[in-house]
């Protein structure tokens, strides 16, 4: 009877996390099935502590079980609370490091157990005493895991700047070395005698953590987002190994959910950026951004406008199109952003939002950030719908956009960003870009939008640049 409740457990759960990635894709769905999916884990979860047999046995061990958790809560409640939308990113990618370090652990515990049980016959081949596929979700477990702990621990540092970039030549062949390594390590664990079995797999792990710092470190800093999803997709394949080993229907469900949702993810990103995976690990795209600023080869010249001429435009406007970008997230302008659409509104003005799906630096990072400032869903349009509208907007104001609005993408194929999508707010009979310098974006490359001849340059701090253009708005 209670196999069955638990089987139901499993189930229920598994559903849920299907409904909650259903969920996921709409914001105005996305907290609820968030919080649908954390309810089926937490049942997952309960479950396994309450009705899972070992051997007829229940689990015990309760005290350690539940200190563990409320610790984890207690610290994740904390950080989660804590943290500034623009740090998500390597909040994301430190949680998901525990994972990975979670999903290893537990190859390395099940190895222990089959080691020790096998500990009475040591000259025997360690691979004739346990079932292939048994130790190949284990060795997987500890190798991918491994990796994706590590990789994402360097992530985490290079996100928030404690880890530097660093590269050097033939970098990429002393990868593939490590990897091969790894696997040859991994091969021999299973072919060795009992006795010595252990060694290989320890061996194998320190490998793998090897291998992962050497993956992501010469990655640039600004492509972490790419690598986080794709390591993301690592620590579901290493959950779904430990789901393997336990048999446990609603681990490895939810870990093959992350893996796929991962590398979708990690596709989406890609293409949305017109790049390849391969490109992205081995190109130094984007590596340094923060330069002085670029240096101007196409023609024109840039034109300032005041935040008064600036109100004066926008609210004499039919229709406004603002194009948010990775420098409203900095400045944590959203509200003011919110509050500049409500006074325009007052005044007749029609606002929406052009959302380019790489904006900022997170996926959804744009449709997150205004709706933090409750900013209405039907008033944000996809990037295609955006460039329809485009071509009846007045005005285009872009807030901390850059690259997504870089018409070299079109028509520059020298540019390495050619072939990615833009908005095209040229379109626009006017673009008013809103950025602190002439400094370039995340690729590093100059704009050509801010030199033509319908755009003009309000310079300044998104915050600040708003509440003056609402204070000015509201005069007129
Ligand atoms: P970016 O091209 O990075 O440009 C952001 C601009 O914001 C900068 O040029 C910066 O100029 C300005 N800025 C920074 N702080 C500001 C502030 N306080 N006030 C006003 N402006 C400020 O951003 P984007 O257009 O959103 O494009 C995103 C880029 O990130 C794309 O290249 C995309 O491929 C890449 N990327 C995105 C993702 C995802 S999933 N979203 C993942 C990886 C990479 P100043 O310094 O002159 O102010």
């Amino acid at each position: 009877m209670e196999i069955s409740i638990l089987a139901i457990s499993y189930l229920v759960a598994s559903v849920t996390f299907i409904i909650g990635l259903k969920m996921l894709s709409h914001p105005a769905t996305a907290r609820r099935g968030n919080l649908i999916a954390a309810g089926g884990m937490t049942l997952a979860i309960l479950a396994t502590i309450f009705l899972y047999k070992d051997d007829g046995r229940p689990l015990g061990n309760y005290g350690w079980i539940f200190s563990g958790i409320a610790v984890g809560l207690v610290l994740g409640w904390i950080i989660a609370k804590k943290v500034k939308m623009t740090a998500m990113p390597e909040l994301v990618s430190f949680f998901n490091g525990m994972g990975g370090a979670c999903a290893a652990l537990i190859s390395i515990v099940e190895f222990d157990y089959i080691y020790r049980e096998a500990a009475s016959e040591p000259d025997k081949v360690f691979g004739s005493l346990i079932h292939t596929g048994h130790y190949l979700a284990i060795i997987a477990g500890a190798v991918i895991g491994s990796v994706s702990f590590i990789g994402s621990m360097i992530a985490w540092g290079k996100l928030n700047g404690k880890i530097k970039d660093v590269s050097f030549k033939g970098q990429h062949i002393i990868n593939l070395i490590v990897l091969v390594l790894v696997l040859a390590s991994a091969v021999a664990t299973y072919f060795a005698a009992t006795n010595s079995a252990i060694i290989y797999f320890f061996v194998t792990v320190f490998l793998a953590l090897l291998y992962g710092v050497f993956f992501v470190q010469p990655i640039g800093g600004a492509d972490m987002p790419v690598v986080i999803s794709l390591l993301n997709s690592f620590t579901g394949v290493a959950a779904a190994c430990g789901g393997f080993l336990y048999d446990n229907k609603a681990m490895l469900t939810g870990g093959i959910l992350v893996g796929a949702a991962g590398t979708l993810l990690t596709i989406l990103m890609c293409r949305a950026m017109n790049r390849s995976l391969m490109n992205v690990l081995i190109g130094s795209f984007g590596g340094s951004a923060s330069g002085a600023g670029p240096t101007h080869a196409g023609g024109g010249t840039v034109k300032e406008i005041t935040i008064s001429d600036a109100a004066m435009v926008m609210a004499y406007a039919k229709k406004v199109i603002v194009v948010p970008g990775y420098g409203l997230a900095v400045a944590q302008a959203q509200h003011t952003c919110h509050e500049l659409e409500k006074v325009l509104g007052e005044k007749g003005v029609e606002v929406k939002y052009a959302i380019h799906p790489v904006a900022g630096r997170m996926p959804g990072h744009m449709n997150v950030l205004l709706a933090e400032a409750d900013v209405e869903y039907d008033k944000l349009l996809e990037m295609e719908p955006a460039n329809e509208e485009l071509k009846t907007a007045d005005v285009a104001l872009v807030l901390g956009a850059n690259d997504v609005v870089n018409p070299a993408a079109k028509t520059d194929p020298s540019s390495p960003i050619y072939g990615m999508p833009v908005l095209e707010v040229g379109e626009a009979g006017m673009v008013i870009v809103n950025k602190r310098s002439m400094k370039p974006g995340y690729a590093g490359i100059e704009n050509q939008l801010f030199f033509e001849p319908k755009t003009s340059m309000l310079f300044g701090d998104a915050k600040k640049v708003l509440q003056e253009l609402i204070a000015q708005v509201k005069e007129i």
